[in-house]
């Protein structure tokens, strides 16, 4: 263990750690200015933002020696006796100096500007700026060039740091992204004809530190400050990457990553980024309907719960089809109702929906084929209701409950859909006519809906409090977003009065009883699951260095 003194606090920093100034001040609670460095990339050292004094103490007579020049912190990696002075009067200056040097011939756009409210260069001009203008305004001139399909380029804008660059060739591994000219002259750019295209291409938006890469989805249409984040999940493939959601009045208007050592780094994948337009379609289902006699009707959700019950039991056999899109606690409600009416109800999973294979990438991101947020989870649940260990006993697929249901083994099937693209075609549907009756959660119509006896409105993933499993046993517990739209009871919710439980479904609750209850989500320790937490599943099996990193929260 080693001790590194940060403008005279003393921190401790492990035997073979490596960290240079910028982290070691940040764990005495002190945030270096910096625009260059990213704890993702390599060091590049070359914006001088985060300069401070650096010395070392003499560990036999305490005695402290400066070096003379400042030193970028990024750049400075710390030992035992390391020293560092982030607050003189010199380091300030250093600051004001490189803030100056930025904004001489940055354009002042601010009231234009996507990155304005959440801007690096802004906020530190106020904090660490000079507190004059010394140099004359230049005439405005903000050029923009389209870099990519979905980002584009204010050239006058961009700072030189470099991370766009950095993280295509470290990231990515595309390369498109350069420095053209020299000093004064540089300029980020692509070659002609080889745009930005990489599934991976919207964190360099994020990494931007000022509003030179801006995401073209979003330009112009929200200013930041009127946006609400919440710690979220992306939904769309299997790695289960964090991520903020950032909505105005419920409405989505972008999507970023979350910070998750333990799943997606800094990262987030373009598919996921840009995947909620579902969320907002026009084509939702929000008005529950009762069929009858070949005629659909509206019907109260009130009138709905109270029939459902009576009208399972007297259809005969049951099954239900659990979406890989439910969240455990949703399977685990669903599950308790279909086999509180039938003990021998059969529980199958949904289809699963994949495209091709994983794609890793050089910084070690890995875009899932298989396209749904929670299948480890619901097999976890219909396992443990299924009486067996998962790796025991087969779950019943999808195809094999469509084989059981032409076999006309089934009177009434429940079937939780979900999916943020249309997933049952008519002749897949068409296999489940003749049943006595059907019901159908949905979010948006299908062929199967406008044949079910109910067709009930479901919610988005952002519409719902819940956890979710990813591919490497890694659950995640989230809050939900946005309300979803009237007329639409979110599946929790409707399984929780379905089962005549008292109160306000509250997912977290759920999920104690569903780790009471099922071994698989037991977490070690004893602990138990609660909203917000980002744990490790499975720790028996990864030994005991996965209980010490199941305790890191990225929330
Ligand atoms: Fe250290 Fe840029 S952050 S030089």
């Amino acid at each position: 263990m080693g001790i590194v003194i940060v403008d005279g606090r003393e921190i401790e920093i492990g035997d073979g750690e490596r960290l240079n100034g910028i982290q070691a001040a940040l764990r005495a609670g002190i945030v270096i200015p910096h625009y260059c460095w990213h704890p993702g990339l390599s060091v590049a050292g070359s914006c001088r933002m985060c300069l401070v004094e650096v010395g070392t103490r003499d560990p036999k007579t305490g005695h402290v020696t400066m070096l003379p020049k400042l030193a970028p912190a990024c750049n400075t990696p710390v030992r035992d006796g390391t020293v560092l002075v982030t607050n003189s009067e010199k380091v300030a200056r250093a600051r004001a100096m490189v803030q100056e040097s930025l904004l001489l011939r940055h354009p002042i756009d601010c009231p234009i500007c996507d990155k304005a409210g959440e801007c690096s260069l802004q906020d530190y001009h106020f904090q660490y700026g000079q507190p004059e203008r010394r140099a004359d305004l230049r005439p405005f001139s903000s050029r923009r060039r389209d870099v990519a399909a979905n980002i584009t380029l204010f050239v006058d804008r961009c700072v030189m740091c470099g991370r766009c660059v950095r993280f295509c060739r470290e990231v990515s591994g595309t390369s498109e992204l350069m420095v053209v000219s020299r000093g004064a002259h540089e300029e980020i750019d692509v070659m002609p004809g080889f745009p930005l295209d990489n599934p991976l291409s919207g964190n360099v938006v994020d990494l931007c530190p000022v509003g030179a890469l801006c995401d073209k989805e979003f330009l112009y249409r929200q200013r930041v400050w009127f946006l609400r984040r919440h710690a979220a999940l992306c939904g769309g493939c299997a790695s289960g990457c964090s991520i903020w959601i950032e909505e105005n009045q419920d409405r989505i208007w972008r999507i970023k990553p979350r910070d998750n050592a333990l799943v997606n780094q800094w990262w987030i994948c373009n598919e996921g980024r840009y995947g909620f337009g579902h969320v907002h379609s026009d084509r939702r289902l929000t008005v529950p309907l009762r069929r009858e006699g070949g005629t659909a009707e509206p019907v109260e959700w009130q009138a709905a719960v109270a029939e459902l019950p009576g009208r399972l039991s007297q259809a005969g056999r049951l099954a239900a089809v659990f979406s890989p899109f439910l969240s455990v606690e949703e399977a685990y409600l669903l599950a308790r109702f279909m086999r509180g009416i039938d003990p021998e109800a059969v529980l199958a999973i949904g289809p699963i929906p994949r495209a091709g294979s994983d794609t890793s990438f050089p910084g070690g991101f890995v875009i899932s084929g298989e396209k749904c947020p929670n299948r480890r989870g619901v097999e976890e649940v219909l396992a443990g209701y299924s009486g067996a260990a998962w790796r025991s006993g087969p779950l019943v697929s999808f195809e094999q409950l469509l084989g059981q249901l032409e076999a006309g083994r089934f009177g009434g099937v429940w079937v939780s859909g979900g999916y943020p693209t249309d997933w049952i075609d008519p002749p897949t549907a068409s296999r489940f006519r003749g049943l006595r009756l059907l019901v159908v959660q949905d979010l948006f119509p299908s062929p199967l809906a406008e044949m079910a006896t109910y067709a009930l409105p479901g919610s988005a993933l952002a519409e719902r409090d819940g956890s979710y499993v990813n591919r490497h046993d890694h659950l995640q517990s989230v809050r939900a977003a946005v309300r979803p739209p009237g007329g639409v009871r979110p599946e929790g919710t409707l399984f929780w009065e379905l089962l005549g439980r008292p109160g306000l479904y509250q997912a977290s609750n759920v999920l104690r009883e569903v780790a009471a209850e099922i071994r698989y989500f037991h977490v070690a320790g004893g602990s138990i699951p609660e909203l917000g937490l980002n744990l490790k599943l499975n720790l028996l099996a990864e030994g005991p260095g996965a209980v010490a990193r199941s305790s890191q929260s990225a929330v």
